[in-house]
C-alpha cells in the first residue's frame, strides 16, 4: 500500500502531510479508542466466519462439501476482499477530511487482512472450480481474462500485505513508498477483474461509483486544501458540502457490495448456497 495507505502502526515513520508531533502509541491511548479499533479489527472475521461451515463440510468430505464451497467461494470471498480493500483506502480520506489519526493503524490491519482473504479465495478457487472451469489449475487461476485478473490481484497484494511493517519499511527505505504505490494497480487490476465479469454493468458500476470519492480525496491538490482550511477553520461551509457529497457517492457504492455479502453470505452460513 502506498504511504498514504499502508503506514504502519508507528505513524511518527512517516505519513504524507502528517502533524509534525508524534502520535500516542495505541496501547497508550484512552480504552475507548482501542475498542473501537479492535472492533473494527474484527469485521476481518467476517469472511472467515460466512465460510467456516462450508469450509469444515468440504474438509470434512461431507457430502456436496466441496460443490457448496466452490459454488461460495467466488461470491462471498470476493465480496469480503473489495469491501475490506475499500475500507482500507478510506482510512486516508477519513483523515483528510476529519484530522482523525486513531483509525490509521487499520490501514496496515486491512491491507494485510485482505491479502489472507485473497489468498484463501484463491487456494479454494484453485481447489474446488474444476466444474466450472473444467482443464486443470491453470485453468482455474487464469483459464478466462477475468480469472486471471482475480489472480494477478491477490498475487500484487502478496508484496504489499509482507512488507506493511516497520522493519521492512527500514530496510527498504525509500523504495518502500515506491513499491507500496503497486497499491494503485492493485486497485485498477479489481477493477478490471469486476469490468471483465460483470461490464458496465451492476457491480462494477458499484466499484467505479465508490473508487471515485476515493480517488478525489487523493487529488493532491485538493487535499492539500482540505487539510490546509481543516487546519486554519476555513472554507467550513465548502468542505461540508463537498464531503456531504462525496460520502453520500461512497455509500451509494458500497452499499451494494455490503447487501451482496449478506446475501451470499446467509446461504453459504446455512450451507445453502444458490448453485446457478
Ligand atoms: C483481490 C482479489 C479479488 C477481488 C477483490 C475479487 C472481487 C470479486 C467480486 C467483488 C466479485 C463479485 C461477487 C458477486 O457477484 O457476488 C467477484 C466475482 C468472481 N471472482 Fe473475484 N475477486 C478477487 C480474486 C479472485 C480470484 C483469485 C479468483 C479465481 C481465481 C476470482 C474469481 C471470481 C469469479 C469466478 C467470480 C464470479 C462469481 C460468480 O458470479 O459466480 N476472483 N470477485
Amino acid at each position: 500500500m502506498p504511504p498514504e495507505d499502508a503506514g504502519p502502526a508507528d505513524e511518527s515513520l512517516g505519513q504524507l502531510g502528517a502533524p509534525p508531533h508524534r502520535i500516542p502509541a495505541l496501547e497508550n491511548r484512552h480504552w475507548s479508542y482501542r475498542a473501537i479499533v479492535w472492533s473494527f479489527r474484527a469485521l476481518l472475521l467476517v469472511p472467515f466466519i460466512l465460510m467456516g461451515p462450508e469450509i469444515i463440510s468440504a474438509v470434512s468430505g461431507r457430502p456436496r462439501g466441496f460443490a457448496n464451497l466452490g459454488s461460495s467461494v467466488a461470491d462471498v470471498l470476493g465480496t469480503s476482499i473489495f469491501v475490506i480493500f475499500i475500507m482500507m483506502l478510506a482510512v486516508t480520506p477519513v483523515q483528510t477530511m476529519t484530522g482523525w489519526r486513531w483509525h490509521v493503524v487499520l490501514r496496515r490491519d486491512y491491507g494485510v487482512g485482505m491479502f489472507v482473504v485473497a489468498a484463501t479465495d484463491l487456494t479454494i478457487a484453485a481447489i474446488t472450480t474444476g466444474d466450472t472451469f473444467p482443464g486443470g489449475f491453470f485453468s482455474r487461476v487464469g483459464g478466462h481474462a477475468f480469472l486471471f485478473a482475480g489472480t494477478l490481484s491477490t498475487l500484487l497484494a502478496l508484496p504489499l500485505a509482507v512488507t506493511a511493517n516497520r522493519r521492512a519499511r527500514r530496510w527498504l527505505g525509500r523504495y518502500w513508498k515506491w513499491l507500496h504505490r503497486l497499491t494503485y494497480v492493485l486497485w485498477v487490476s479489481i477493477l478490471i477483474h469486476l469490468l471483465l465479469l460483470f461490464g458496465l454493468r451492476a457491480l462494477f458500476l458499484d466499484a467505479a461509483l465508490v473508487s471515485l470519492p476515493l480517488a478525489v480525496l487523493r487529488l493532491p491538490a485538493l487535499r492539500r486544501w482540505w487539510e490546509s482550511s481543516r487546519r486554519a477553520k476555513t472554507h467550513f461551509v465548502a468542505r461540508w458540502i463537498a464531503a456531504v457529497a462525496l460520502v453520500s457517492v461512497f455509500v451509494a457504492g458500497y452499499a451494494p457490495f455490503a447487501r451482496e455479502l449478506a446475501k451470499k453470505g446467509v446461504p453459504a452460513f446455512t450451507q445453502r448456497p444458490s448453485h446457478d
